[in-house]
């Protein structure tokens, strides 16, 4: 099987992180979120993944250089400018000269257990143009709202309805199997949404269905949601083959070769390698990535500090994420969804709340 993955997007929702990063690089614990989803397609036989990028490529290409990874081998498809969803599919499925086959499509920035499998024999029962995953989410005002009938077909596609306008809840889970029928009815040249204008058009032509799902799934593109990520790996409620290796670990609680973890800690708490967190300290829910440093005194919680990040003496971070190499001086307090971007200086009694630093 063959896969494309949408990652061109500009992660305009977790600046100033995505500013030295791409959204999909960017590690959730320790692994970037693109080799997680890239191994979970492994997993379903996926042999060949075109990554369509536009957004800083060369971190891609930087990252894996050889140009496979985890037995897939891979395409960098870049876009000149930024063709949008259905745009991006229709331009990396003719630079890889794939055109011709039923592919598999995914947003590279959702992280799921989702079964490919039952996807793809599904599709093949129905018969349709094309095939997409839903999973159920509480609010799907932020999503592609998709009601079938009985047999899963897609009676109407609607893309970020208003809250109280959503039909249902189940929602586009962000991955699709494409006969080249779809490819093919995808104009050239202009920026094209597969949301906006092809689903519902394939939903006009009754050929467009759906397979609810159940399994994980994670939508990773707000500051909330990347922090739960790391959470919902840390608690068990993804496979074990997405923890990172341990040297110690207990009950939530894993400490990379070469980490230190001499606070007290509620909740999971991952540190990382030659990562340390000191006495005196107090960690709930937190991933502390390498090398970052969390000082005695401070207080990390529902919190997310990336490699190389330092807290200082005194200082809170609190449901935020803190970029590589980033310091939060003494005293401090990061709050409420805060992102502060790689290498920033948060100044010693600074308070940033649901802030961007640097904005
Ligand atoms: N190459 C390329 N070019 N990729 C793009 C472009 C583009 O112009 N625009 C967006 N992408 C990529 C993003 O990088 C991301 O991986 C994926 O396409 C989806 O874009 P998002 O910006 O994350 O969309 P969303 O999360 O608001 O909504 C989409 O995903 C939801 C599920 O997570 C839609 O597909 C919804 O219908 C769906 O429910
Ligand atoms: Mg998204």
């Amino acid at each position: 099987m063959i896969a494309i993955v949408l990652v061109g997007g500009q992660g305009t929702r977790l600046r100033p992180l995505t500013y030295s990063l791409p959204k999909p690089m960017l590690p959730v614990v320790e692994r970037p979120m693109i080799a997680r989803v890239v191994e979970w397609l492994a997993t379903y036989g996926v042999t060949r993944a075109v990554l369509s990028l536009g957004y800083q490529p060369d971190a891609f290409v930087d990252a894996f250089p050889e140009g496979r990874f985890a037995g897939v081998e891979l395409h960098y498809a870049v876009e000149p400018e930024p063709l949008d969803t259905a745009g991006a599919i229709r331009f990396a499925a003719l630079d890889a000269g794939v055109e011709g086959e039923t592919l598999v499509v995914v947003n590279g920035d959702v992280l799921t257990d989702l079964d490919l499998g039952a996807l793809v024999t599904l599709h093949a029962a129905r018969g349709g143009a094309a095939t997409i995953a839903l999973t159920p989410v509480e609010d799907p005002s932020a999503y592609g709202v998709v009601p079938t009938d009985a047999s899963g077909r897609v009676l109407a596609f609607i893309e970020k309805p208003a809250r109280d306008e959503a039909p249902t809840n189940h929602i586009n889970a962000g991955t699709y199997i494409f006969e080249p029928s779809v490819v093919e009815r995808i104009p050239s040249g202009r920026r094209v949404s597969v949301e906006r204008e092809i689903f519902p058009q394939l939903v006009d032509a009754q050929a467009l269905y759906a397979l609810d799902s159940d399994a994980y799934w994670l939508d990773t593109g707000t500051p909330e949601r990347y922090l739960r990520a790391q959470f919902d790996i840390l608690r068990g409620l993804r496979s074990p083959g997405h923890l990172p290796a341990c040297a110690k670990r207990s009950e939530g609680v894993f400490v990379a070769p070469g980490g230190v973890l001499d606070a007290h800690v509620a909740g999971c708490a991952f540190v990382g390698r030659s990562a340390s967190v000191a006495g005196g300290a107090f960690v709930h829910d937190v991933v502390v990535g390498a090398s970052a440093h969390v000082a005695s005194g401070a207080r990390v919680r529902d919190a997310v500090l990336l490699p190389g990040a330092v807290v200082r003496e005194g200082a809170t971070v609190e449901g935020s994420v803190v970029g590589p190499s980033a310091v939060i001086g003494a005293g401090a307090q990061v709050l409420s969804g805060s992102v502060v971007g790689a290498a920033a200086l948060v100044a010693d009694g600074a308070v940033l709340d649901s802030a961007r630093h640097p904005v």
